[in-house]
């Protein structure tokens, strides 16, 4: 049975007294008998007072990312080791952002995946394709190298550590959602492309979310279809309602 997941990818938002703001409405309207794991990622400044402040509730916390080396002399960086010690242990790697915006290459994204892997964190692996690879028929094959390039060198055993979050770019924080039919049809093949190089089992444990332009008016459709397993909520996750209302579509 694939996990039910929803995470919110706050990004650069909410200070420390707006995240505790919105941490309490969740608190108050997640529902407590979901059985969708739900997920926060606030910056990396409220990530230790955001762990405190969900301790006893359902919603878990993720980093927005981490540095591959273990320590030195990497000004302004953030360690798996810091990360675990205020009790973070999901970080969500290969962002478009991280990717288009920081230079981060598919080769630094493995490395930085081996790390949170070697400490038994769970990755919520981001990829997919920009427009003009969708508008030349060649977004299966951005996805396909994405995953082959920045994820395909763990083992098999390391994906009950791993979620999948297929983010067409061209849908990130525009409104232009992908379609249903568009989404199931680029999640089942990724499935399929999971199923050649780890088999049945890994390719039909693993949960894989849709990101880009999520809204509770689309969440339920999206949601609906069978290769799709939550998804990985920008925007939408910054205001309660509309977080809870997507948590809820599933
Ligand atoms: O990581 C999720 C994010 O990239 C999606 O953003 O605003 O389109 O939901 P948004």
């Amino acid at each position: 049975m694939r996990k039910k997941i929803v995470a919110g990818n706050w990004k650069m938002h909410k200070n420390a007294e707006q995240t505790e703001d919105l941490l309490n409405e969740l608190i108050a309207k997640i529902p407590t008998d979901t059985d969708t794991n739900v997920i926060v990622a606030p910056t990396f400044v409220n990530l230790a007072s955001a762990v405190d402040h969900l301790e006893f509730t359902n919603i878990k916390v993720a980093a927005q990312n981490v540095h591959q080396a273990e320590g030195g002399a990497f000004t302004g960086e953030i360690s798996a080791d810091m990360l675990k010690s205020v009790g973070v242990d999901i970080v969500i790697l290969g962002h478009s952002e991280r990717r288009a915006i920081f230079h981060e290459t598919d080769a630094l994204i493995a490395n930085k995946v081996n790390t949170a892997l070697e400490h038994d964190m769970t990755v919520i692996f981001c990829f997919g394709e920009e427009l003009k690879d969708r508008q030349s028929a060649n977004h299966f094959n951005v996805v396909e190298n994405q995953l082959k390039d920045g994820l395909f060198q763990i083992e098999a055993k390391d994906w009950e550590q791993v979620v999948l979050a297929y983010e067409p770019v061209w849908a990130i924080g525009t409104g232009e959602t992908a379609s249903p039919e568009q989404a199931q049809e680029m999640h089942e093949f990724i499935r399929e492309t999971v199923r050649k190089t780890y088999g049945n089992e890994v390719a039909d444990t693993v949960s894989i979310l849709y990101g880009g332009s999520v809204k509770p008016e689309n969440a339920k459709e999206i949601f609906s279809k069978p290769d799709v397993d939550g998804g990985l909520i920008g925007g939408a996750a910054l205001k309660a309602d509309d977080f809870v209302a997507i948590v809820t579509a599933i």
